[in-house]
Formats: C-alpha cells, sequence, structure tokens
C-alpha cells in the first residue's frame, strides 16, 4: 500500500486525485483548510470502502503553522511517504496579509509547496519511487517574479500575484536537483490545463459566472484529468525534475527555469523565513 500527501486533496484535483488512488487501495492524507469539504471526502471514501485508508489533515496553508502542522503530523503517522502532491490554491482578488505578515497567493501557492516539499524529503526518500507532483502552470499563462516587491504591497493585483505565484513554482521544481543532487525523489510540475472545478468560486463578478460558463462548456472534467496525474505517480519520469503540460513534455529552458534564478529564489525565500522566525523570538 502506498501513501500520498495531497494537499487540497478535498476539492477539484486534488480530490478526485486522492478518491482514484483510494479506490484502488492506497492511502491518502488529503490536507486542506475547511472542514466541511474534508468530512465530504471521508464520507465518499467511507462509500467506496476505504476509511481506514482515508485521512483528512485540517490545516491552513497560507500559514507557517499551517505548513508545520502537516510536516509535524506525517512525520508522526508515517513511515514513508510515496507522492507528494500540491494542489492547494485559492485566487484572492483583493491583497491580504497572513498572520506571518505574508501576501497570501505567495505564501499558499508558492511557500507551503516550499516548506512541506523540504520538510518531508527524507520521509520521501524511503519510499521505493518517491515523487512530489507540483500541480501548477508550468508553460502556461505568462507572469513574473517581482524581485523587490514578492509580497505585492505596490498596485495588488490577483492574477498578477497567482501568475508570480506560478514563476515561482517553476523555480522551485528547476532547482530542486541542486538541492538534492543524490536524491531518488523525481520532482514532476504539471500542467492540467482547464478542469472543471471550483477554481472560479472566488473570483468576483462577472468574471466568476463567465470562468464557470467557460468550464462547463470546454474544461476537462476532474475524473479524466486525474489519469495522467497518477500515470506520472506511478511511473515516475527518469530525470531528476520534469514539466508537462497534460501529456506533452516541456522543455526546461528558458527563464521560467534558469538555474541563477532559481538559487536565487531559494536564498531569498530561506532568508525570508530565517526573519520570520527571528522576528517572533
Ligand atoms: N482547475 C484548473 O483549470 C487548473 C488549471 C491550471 C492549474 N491548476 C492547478 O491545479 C491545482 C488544483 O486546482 P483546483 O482547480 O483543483 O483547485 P480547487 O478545486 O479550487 O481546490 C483547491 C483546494 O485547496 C484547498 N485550499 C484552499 N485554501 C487553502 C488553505 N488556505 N490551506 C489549505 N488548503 C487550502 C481547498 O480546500 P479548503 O478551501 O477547504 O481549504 C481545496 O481542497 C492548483 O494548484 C491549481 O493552480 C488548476
Amino acid at each position: 500500500m502506498r501513501t500520498y500527501v495531497i494537499t487540497g486533496g478535498t476539492d477539484g484535483i486534488g480530490r478526485g486525485l486522492g478518491l482514484y488512488l483510494l479506490r484502488r487501495g492506497d492511502r491518502v492524507i488529503a490536507v486542506a483548510s475547511g472542514e466541511r469539504k474534508g468530512h465530504a471526502l471521508l464520507a465518499e471514501a467511507e462509500r467506496s470502502g476505504a476509511a481506514d485508508r482515508a485521512v483528512f489533515l485540517r490545516a491552513d496553508l497560507s500559514t507557517l503553522a499551517g505548513m508545520r502542522k502537516v510536516i509535524d503530523e506525517v512525520r508522526a503517522t508515517t513511515d514513508a511517504v510515496d507522492g507528494l502532491v500540491f494542489g492547494a490554491q485559492r485566487f484572492r482578488s483583493v491583497r491580504e496579509e497572513t498572520e506571518d505578515g505574508l501576501e497570501f497567493t505567495f505564501a499558499l501557492g508558492y511557500l507551503s509547496r516550499f516548506v512541506i516539499g523540504h520538510g518531508l524529503m527524507e520521509h520521501l526518500e524511503r519510499a521505493d519511487r518517491p515523487v512530489i507532483m507540483n500541480i501548477a502552470g508550468p508553460g502556461g499563462l505568462p507572469g513574473r517574479i517581482v524581485w523587490d516587491d514578492l509580497q505585492s504591497r505596490r498596485g495588488y493585483k490577483g492574477m498578477r500575484a497567482a501568475m508570480q505565484g506560478s514563476r515561482c513554482i517553476d523555480l522551485l521544481g528547476a532547482g530542486f536537483p541542486a538541492r538534492y543532487p543524490d536524491a531518488r525523489t523525481r520532482y514532476v510540475l504539471y500542467n492540467p490545463l482547464f478542469v472543471n472545478t471550483g477554481m472560479a468560486d472566488p473570483l468576483p463578478q462577472p468574471k466568476r459566472a463567465v470562468t464557470k460558463g467557460l468550464a462547463r462548456l470546454f474544461a476537462q472534467p476532474v475524473d479524466k484529468a486525474v489519469v495522467p496525474i497518477a500515470r506520472l505517480l506511478d511511473d515516475p519520469p527518469k530525470p531528476a525534475v520534469t514539466a508537462f503540460r497534460r501529456s506533452r513534455a516541456l522543455p526546461l529552458t528558458g527563464k521560467d527555469f534558469d538555474q541563477a534564478a532559481a538559487a536565487r529564489l531559494h536564498q531569498v525565500t530561506t532568508d525570508l523565513l530565517a526573519e520570520i522566525t527571528q522576528a517572533r523570538r
């Protein structure tokens, strides 16, 4: 029996993937902030005969306390992690600061993947063919990292913050082999393209209605979208890091995957985490 940790595992792609893995006999720890969807997932797991293999771990991943809770609970309850899947996200049209003084999109979309990914590496390395599956937007909508304003204090725009998060995630994956040159864990950056989920729920009207209408017409259903993701978990690519747009492999070239920028972001992120810890003392 394999063990998968899925952030954002109670809705959309994360939920669909979790149920797919539970139904075939795997163990799933689904992380999300809302209790209602967590309990609904457990009820569905019970109907599928997987109650004893489904865990709901409630944590607000926009906060460092929530990220650390996940690391601590997974370490305490699991010997090895076969797959760590990142799918937690929430669009914010208005700038919001977390209890750590960070911009919400940066904290949830990028930083939680940084902190939990590094925090669970030891447990991943104990598995046979471990994978970090980062579901995001490689090769998708453009966006850039504003190095002197990572917390989007100047003229916040929700889409700009989301796209900056996407570029940070690309660099997080691109820099993985340099951090863990001897690791067996494979890092996969995966863009599912348009999938019919509740992703548009936090959008302001009329954008929400338009996006939901388009999703009904053109987006892939979750059940279909999770199949290639599960395939990559079962049969991880040979290179240490890869990026896909659905089943199409993307070249890891260009500024989105630049090694110097990846090293710079790693340093900036490490410094930021140290500053927050220092300020708390
Ligand atoms: N859907 C698409 O068309 C599409 C396209 C490209 C990329 N993607 C990527 O695919 C991934 C999954 O997207 P999706 O559309 O399936 O998302 P979704 O349906 O909106 O689900 C998001 C999940 O994240 C959780 N979440 C939100 N805020 C959280 C917080 N503060 N702490 C912990 N968990 C939180 C939600 O549960 P709670 O609200 O209860 O916390 C939910 O389980 C994302 O990374 C997204 O960027 C999606």
